[in-house]
Parts: structure tokens; C-alpha cells; sequence
């Protein structure tokens, strides 16, 4: 089959023949028709994903795809053959609902992922594809809905009529972060660096926007809302202390990304005093997943979807896109050739 292929840290994608996996045990083989981009896939390509280092000789990664099964192994359900699937990004969450356990892995690095023709996947991890979702969103929604769907309801536990913050409104996660929130009956405000950004979030039901580049944002939203019962982040960086200073007392600041780098200058007196809750949050269970599916499809809630490449041949075109910061929502590629 042919890959979309990095042979190394800092090396571009290359279109690579590469061997067809084949199924064994409970896995099927599934012929992707479209994969989504991730910030992970940026910081494996950079060398700088520590979790999950890139293998000696290179691989497909990619953690987001669709397709259709085209063969069963000898201990998977034949009910599968013919089906079009998506594909739980999380493998081995373990027993704890609360945090994943130590064989946890991620598709896309160690293991071959989604940029290429195929992949064998257990069909534990499968689900039958949402029909309300076009193939493009099918492929975008899983990784960033599963992380989101985790950090609004199991960790933020948002409740109708709360005032919620959500930053950096560009991210692939934060727009389906927007939506859930909404869907919870939340009052939802966001940030972005980029006014047409804001403009577009209101557009989708947010209350108001404001602009993380202006020195007083914070300020500026504490005087139009009196604090935020929930804000949640995937930036980290300089800006996450002006967080905690946009919590009301009690809040609860729920975060899964270090997008702008590490935590700077927290003034601990800040958080406690305030009685704040500090959640970190990841990918969620197998259980999730089915969860984060089914809430998606009663609430109609869709990925937004930036920009859609054609062909295998322009992974790395989209990878740099995507490093640029100029998407409103998810990078998807087609997995032709
Ligand atoms: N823990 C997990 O399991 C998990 C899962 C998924 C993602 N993540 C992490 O979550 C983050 C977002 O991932 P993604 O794939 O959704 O990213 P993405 O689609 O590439 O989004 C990047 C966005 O980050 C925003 N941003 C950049 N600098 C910012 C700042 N200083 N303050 C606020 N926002 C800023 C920008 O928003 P504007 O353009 O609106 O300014 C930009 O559009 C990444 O760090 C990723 O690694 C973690």
C-alpha cells in the first residue's frame, strides 16, 4: 500500500510503498478513505512528542480516520466485513475511569495510523460511522470529540445555564469543545488571536469573543460577565494565569494542550484562595468514545472542517497549514493516492 511517510524526525511526508497490514486475532482491515490532522502529529514530525517518539525507520502516523472494513480476521465478527467505521484514537485505557493506565497508547505513533491505504484495527476500537456525518467529518471528529466530549462533561462536568470560557477558538478541539457547551445549555464565551475567529464562534452561538493579543482581555471579560464557572483550555503557556484570574470562586479551569508552551507565573495564592479546581484531561475511555458518539449524533453536532486536501500527496502541505494557525477547525486529507 502507499503511505504518507515520515522517515524521521524533522523530514517532510513522503508518498512511500509501504507492506499492507494484516489482520489477526480480533482485528479488521479497514481502507481508509480519510484521515484528520492533529497538533500531535506536529510534535511527533518535530521530534518533540516524548511520549511517543518516532520509531527507527520512520512511519505512517496520523490518529484520525474513516473507512470501510475489507477484511475480518479469523476472531473478529464477520458482521464487520463491508461496514464503513471510525476509529477510537485510544488503545488500553485500562479499569480506571479517572486516568488512563500504563499500556495506554495512541494510534498514530508507536504503532502504523491513519496516513496511508489501510490499517488493521481491533474491533474493539471500531463503530459503526455516524450516518448524520459526511465522510470528511467522520474522519475528523473522533480524536478531538473524544478529548473534548471528556473535558466538558466527565471533567468539567458543565451544567446548563453556567458561564463557560473556551480559548484559542481556532483549535480543531476547542470548536467542538464550543459545541458541546452549548449543547450542555451553557453560556459560552471564547478567545481567539484573530477577530474573524470571534466573529465566526458568535456566528455558532457563542455569547461574545475577546482577543488573547489584547493585553486586558481579562479584564475586559471579567467586566462583561463577573468570572466564568468553567474555562477550558488546550494553550497553556504566558496566557494561563490570566485563566485563573477569569475564574469565578469555586471554578473549575479543565486543559488537555500546551499549544503556547510551558505554565508561566502562578501566583499559588491565586488558585487557592479562590477554592479553584485545576483538571487535567486527555483522551477518555472506550466507554467514551461510544458516549461521545451517540451525544454528537442526538445533538447533530458536527466537526468544523477548515480545509479538505486532496490526495496522500499532500500530508505535508496540510501539516504545515496546520502549524501555521490560520484553520478555523479540522485539516483532512483524502487517503488516495
Ligand atoms: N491531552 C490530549 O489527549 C489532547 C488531545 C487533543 C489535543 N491535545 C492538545 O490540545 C491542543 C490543541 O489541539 P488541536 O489539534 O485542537 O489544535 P489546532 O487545531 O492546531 O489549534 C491550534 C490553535 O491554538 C490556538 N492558540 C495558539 N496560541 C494560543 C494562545 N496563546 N492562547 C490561546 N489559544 C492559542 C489558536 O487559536 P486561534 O487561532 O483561535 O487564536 C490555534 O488555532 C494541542 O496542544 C494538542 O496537543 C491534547
Amino acid at each position: 500500500m502507499k503511505a504518507a511517510y515520515l522517515e524521521g524526525n524533522n523530514q517532510p511526508y513522503i508518498v512511500k510503498e509501504v507492506s499492507t497490514p494484516v489482520p489477526t486475532g480480533q482485528e479488521v482491515l479497514i481502507k481508509l478513505e480519510f484521515s484528520s490532522f492533529n497538533q500531535r502529529d506536529i510534535r511527533v514530525q518535530k521530534g518533540i512528542y516524548a511520549v511517543a517518539p518516532l520509531p527507527e525507520g520512520g512511519l505512517a502516523i496520523g490518529s484520525d480516520g474513516y473507512g470501510k472494513v475489507v477484511k475480518v480476521a479469523e476472531n473478529a465478527d464477520p458482521m464487520w466485513m463491508g461496514r464503513e467505521v471510525v476509529i477510537n484514537p485510544g488503545r488500553n485505557w485500562g479499569d480506571n475511569p479517572d486516568a488512563f493506565g500504563p499500556d495506554f497508547k495512541i494510534m498514530g505513533c508507536p504503532d502504523q495510523g491513519t496516513f496511508a491505504e489501510y490499517i488493521a484495527v481491533d474491533q474493539k476500537y471500531i463503530r459503526p460511522k455516524p450516518l448524520y456525518l459526511t465522510d470528511e467529518e467522520a474522519a475528523a471528529l473522533p480524536l478531538a470529540g473524544l478529548t473534548t466530549y471528556r473535558a466538558v462533561f466527565t471533567k468539567g462536568r458543565v451544567k446548563a445555564g453556567e458561564k463557560v470560557l473556551i480559548t484559542g477558538i481556532g483549535a480543531g478541539t476547542a470548536l467542538l469543545a464550543l459545541q458541546y457547551a452549548l449543547a450542555a445549555g451553557a453560556e459560552v464565551y471564547v478567545t481567539s488571536g484573530t477577530e474573524r475567529k470571534l466573529e465566526r464562534a458568535i456566528e455558532m452561538g457563542a455569547k461574545a469573543g475577546f482577543n488573547y493579543k489584547a493585553e486586558d482581555w481579562a479584564a475586559q471579560a471579567n467586566a462583561l460577565t463577573n468570572g466564568f464557572d468553567v474555562v477550558l483550555d488546550s494553550a497553556s503557556g504566558k496566557g494561563f494565569a490570566k485563566l485563573i484570574e477569569v475564574l469565578k470562586p469555586g471554578g473549575r479551569l479543565v486543559f488537555w494542550g500546551g499549544t503556547d508552551g510551558p505554565i508561566e507565573s502562578i501566583v499559588p495564592a491565586h488558585i487557592y484562595w479562590k477554592n479553584l479546581s485545576i483538571l487535567g484531561t486527555t483522551l477518555g475511555s472506550n466507554q467514551e468514545f461510544a458516549d461521545m458518539l451517540s451525544y454528537s449524533e442526538k445533538h447533530n453536532i458536527k466537526p468544523v472542517i477548515d480545509k479538505v486536501f486532496p490526495s496522500l500527496a499532500h500530508a505535508q502541505e496540510a501539516a504545515e497549514y496546520l502549524a501555521s494557525g490560520a484553520q478555523f477547525g479540522k485539516i483532512v486529507m483524502a487517503n488516495k493516492v
